[in-house]
């Protein structure tokens, strides 16, 4: 979604500007723009469509060492070059970039045009611009905190102001924002990735946090204008890690690195010793994990997905009664807190909007929350009780790959650990550390043979509609399968429980609607292959995701190292990425920005 950028000191800020946009293109957005304070005062570009569009429209010269700049996801009015930010006051004295939603706009608004404002856009930001530029305050910081006092809603602000070119001031309620540390220079950023290539030191700003940012550093402080000390933590993401190197697309990189990021994620977490994981971000020590009597996942989408796949193997190692549910739909319906419940939030990004919110649902109510996050330092995770980080690495392809996988293997590891203090017995959990540390070789050799997976996925492609299944620990693997088909195909895919089909989707089955069906070799095999049969005596073609050992007679079928049962769903789902991106690839999709979705959903 929506992104910011800026930079304030030695260096032209155009160019900078430019290449943070870029960075954050992969998030999302309609339009962008830019505003740069130089000698001659201000000038600012916008345009609809790419970053390419926009550095297009840029003049010869614009000259100038700060300045801010926004790629934008239209939620007030439609995808213009009137609509894209920065927005300005009347008299382009104050540029504003804004992300999240204000919910008071068209009070504000409304208010404004009374008093005689002509507004250019039918954004929300545009209000906060005038209103920025009327504050009668004596510094642009007071300005800006007053405006902010009668903003609701959420909110990642940066500000410039002509009269003060020697500053730019920011706000954050609700979206998130970070200031970049250099040397006599200062960059602010929506995500670390639009500032990683000139500086690892970063500052993360809390909601209700403000700072002023010049080219020798930055001041933070409250809305109450009190001081807050907080100096830069250093990130490890490098800017390296977001190159595509010799592949076509993000999503592929990110699913052939799997082996070498999940090894990361597993070394020093796995106890030979006591059979468990070494889960100390956790925060929980034994007794207060045997005194938990529920596990509540909460996550959106794919992160939703792998809950429900994390809360089987809880179910089924730990012998705790676990359930995912998505966070996006918790909030809203007045959830029971329970004191014995472990909360549980799951996301790449971390900065999940309908997640961030379901964790505070479960901190005001006094809730235990943990955290499953990707993103070092960002807003999930920092408002979690404790958790456990993903280390997937960045994920850029809007599609989640890796980042799903490292969730999965996350659930083994807390489940692990919480049967570990119950009554899962050394060996049991001396065999699934055991099947942990292969893991990573496992995936590998899945990734390194893609082209059974293409064959089916060329076939796939071709049909409007497909069926994924599976059951029981299959399930949530057929489902993500199913996700990811149809973001980056835009295939209808739809998944069902195998057992779930004779009680109404079979009347969908024939020769155009074929199925893939996942199907580890475990004690439900004779019945998964029954379904089967059923779905090929309708002449359906299938594509079985399977292990060597299963027979089956289908149209394809695609095998998968065996793992211990808990763990069979993770390696079944590595095909069913591949499935999705040759599928794409085999329709000359847009494989890493699928239209309508943005990598990180940062409103509601
Ligand atoms: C699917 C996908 C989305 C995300 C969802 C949650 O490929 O990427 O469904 O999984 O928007 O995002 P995070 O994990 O960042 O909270």
């Amino acid at each position: 979604m929506c992104g910011i950028v800026g930079y304030i000191g030695g260096q032209a800020a155009t160019p900078i500007l430019i290449d943070g946009l870029t960075q954050l293109e992969y998030r999302g957005y309609d339009s962008a723009g830019i505003a740069v304070l130089g000698p001659s005062g201000a000038r600012r570009v916008r345009s609809v469509g790419r970053v390419r569009d926009l550095e297009a429209a840029l003049p010869k010269r614009l000259a100038g060492k700060a300045g801010i700049g926004h790629t934008r996801w239209a939620t007030h009015g439609a995808p213009s070059e009137a609509n894209a930010h920065p927005q300005a006051d009347g008299a382009e004295r104050i540029f504003v970039v804004h992300n999240g939603i204000i919910d008071n706009a068209r009070s504000l608004r409304e208010a404004l045009q009374a008093d005689g404002v002509q507004l250019t856009s039918d954004t929300d930001t545009e209000a906060i611009a005038h209103l920025v530029a009327a504050a009668e305050e004596d510094t642009l910081e007071q300005a800006v905190l007053a405006t902010v006092g009668r903003l609701t809603g959420t909110f990642a602000l940066a500000v410039m102001d002509t009269e003060h070119p020697d500053r730019i001031v920011v706000a954050r309620n609700g979206s998130p924002l970070i200031l970049g540390v250099g040397d006599h220079e200062m960059f602010v950023a929506s995500d670390v990735s639009a500032v990683v290539r000139h500086t690892s030191q970063v500052v993360h700003l809390d909601d209700g946090e403000c700072a002023t940012v010049t080219a020798g550093g930055f001041h933070l402080f409250t809305a109450e204008a009190e001081t807050v000390g907080r100096s830069a933590t250093t990130v490890e993401m490098t800017a390296a890690e977001l190159e595509l190197g010799n592949h076509e697309h993000f999503m592929l990189k990110e699913i052939l690195e799997q082996p070498q990021s999940l090894e990361r994620m597993l070394t020093g977490r796995l106890d030979d010793r006591f059979a468990t994981a070494r889960l100390d971000g956790l925060n929980l020590d034994p007794q207060a994990m045997r005194r938990f009597k529920r596990v509540k996942i909460l996550g959106c989408g794919s992160a939703y997905y792998m809950g429900q796949l994390g809360a089987s193997v809880i179910e089924e190692l730990a012998r705790i009664p676990a359930d995912a549910e998505p966070a996006s739909e918790f909030r809203y319906r007045n959830p029971i807190i329970e004191p014995d419940t472990l909360y549980v939030a799951v996301s790449q990004s971390g900065e999940t909007a309908d997640t961030a919110f379901a964790v505070q649902e479960v901190k005001r109510k006094g809730g235990t929350i943990v955290g499953l996050v990707n993103v070092v330092g960002s807003t999930i995770a920092r408002e979690v009780d404790g958790g456990l980080y993903l280390h997937a690495g960045p994920e850029v392809s809007v599609a989640s790959t890796k980042a799903n996988t490292h969730m999965a293997v996350g659930f083994v590891l807390m489940a692990l650990a919480l049967g570990r203090v119950r009554d899962l017995s050394i060996t049991d959990g001396a065999r699934i550390v055991r099947a942990l540390k292969e893991l990573p070789r496992q995936i590998g050799e899945i990734v390194a043979d893609g082209a059974k997976i293409a064959e089916a996925a060329q076939l796939l492609a071709q049909a409007p509609s497909l069926f994924f299944i599976g059951r029981v620990r299959g399930y949530p693997t057929a489902r993500e399968g199913a996700q990811k088909f149809k973001e980056i195909s835009y295939r209808h895919a739809e998944a069902y429980q195998t057992s779930e089909l004779k009680h109404g989707p079979l009347a969908l089955i024939s020769p155009e609607l074929p199925t893939v069906a996942v199907i580890p070799d475990d004690e439900l095999l004779d019945r998964n292959i029954g379904a089967l049969h059923e779905i090929s005596a309708r002449g359906g073609d299938i594509v079985a995701i399977t292990h060597d050992t299963v027979e089956v007679d289908t149209r394809l079928k695609i095998t998968v190292p065996k793992s211990e049962p808990e763990l069979d769903p993770i390696l079944l789902m590595i095909p069913t990425q591949l499935l999705a991106y040759h599928a794409a690839l085999a329709l000359g999709e847009n494989i890493d920005k699928p239209r309508n979705l943005a990598k990180s959903v940062t409103v509601e």
